[in-house]
């Protein structure tokens, strides 16, 4: 049986990977403070622990405002944090699966993009994140880099709960218009890295849900789903907005949906409409 690590187990993708473990696989789960991929001895010792076959990355530094001003530390952890695990994993023969980001790409085109264009990150988590990739591609030679988009989960931090606190507590709400990409169930994630760890398959995959929105649309959908399962008692305004009246230290993709195609391919099923994977979070919630 093959034993598998997940690294950032307290995440919301190390808790959906937890919550849909295949049961013909050895899972063994580890997060801060027990590891600090920062720290090059700290994985070492996990890894010396548990002698795992494939290593799932799913700690990250992901305040992408944040790291504007904290930049040595996102670099700390996307770049080197990531260029640690591969080199251990080169090192002790273990398959690496990493998981970056749409915020790779500049977003100035709008077709989903494919996982070789070209990426032009206009952030430091992104750029941050491209190096990552790279290192883990350069270093570990049958690694997988699975890039996803605007993900979120019942655990954690996310827009999605942000929306529906927003919402409770407010009668109008401005929502930027005119950034569009793919809102991800961290589950459909989840379920798609187990599906890769049974395939050879290695280099660049993307995956999310399907259809694509705008931060609007995806809080007018939050609104309407949540109010009609009883989440939220009332409808308010919610209004679409400019990035520019919304003004973040981090510098976001017009476009940044991602071609999934090759991933479902691969793995022989078509992945759900965000909407779809949305009400069942929203249900999940309720429960
Ligand atoms: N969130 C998004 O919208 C989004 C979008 C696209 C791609 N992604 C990518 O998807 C992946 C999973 O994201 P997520 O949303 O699940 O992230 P998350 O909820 O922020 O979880 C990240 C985890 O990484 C851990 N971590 C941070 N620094 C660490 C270190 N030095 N050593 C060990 N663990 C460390 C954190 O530990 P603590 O719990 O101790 O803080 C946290 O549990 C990441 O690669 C992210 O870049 C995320």
């Amino acid at each position: 049986m093959n034993r598998v690590l997940i690294v950032g187990a307290h995440g919301q993708l190390g808790f959906e990977l937890q919550r849909c473990t295949p049961p013909n696989l050895d899972v063994v789960t580890v997060g801060r403070p027990e590891i600090d991929i920062t720290d090059s001895n700290s994985i070492e010792h996990i890894v010396q622990q548990y002698q795992p076959d494939v290593m799932i990355n799913a700690a990250a530094y992901t305040a992408v405002d944040k790291a504007e001003s904290d930049e040595p530390q996102a670099w700390l952890v996307n770049h080197k944090g990531a260029e640690n695990l591969a080199a251990s994993a080169a090192s002790s023969d273990i398959r690496l699966i990493h998981v970056s980001t749409d915020f790779v790409f500049a977003g100035q085109s709008c077709r989903p993009r494919q996982p070789n264009d070209a990426a032009a990150p206009r952030s430091v988590y992104g750029k941050s994140k491209l190096a990552g990739e790279r290192a883990v591609l350069q270093q570990a030679k049958n690694a997988l880099v699975v890039r996803t988009s605007w993900l979120y989960s019942s655990h954690g931090q996310n827009f999605v709960k942000t929306m529906l606190r927003l919402m409770g507590e407010r009668d109008s709400l401005g929502i930027v218009v005119d950034q569009v990409g793919a809102p991800t169930w961290a589950n459909l994630l989840a379920e798609t890295l187990w599906g890769l760890v049974a395939t050879d398959a290695t280099g660049i995959y993307h995956c999310s849900n399907n259809g694509v929105a705008s931060w609007y649309d995806f809080a007018v959908a939050i609104q309407e789903e949540a109010v009609s399962i009883g989440l939220l008692r009332k409808m308010i305004a919610v209004t679409p907005i400019k990035t520019e009246a919304y003004p973040l230290p981090a510098e976001r993709p017009a476009y940044s949906v991602l071609d999934v195609s090759a991933t479902e391919q691969l793995l022989g099923r078509q992945f759900p409409h965000w909407r779809e994977s949305l009400r069942a979070m929203l249900l999940e919630l309720k429960k």
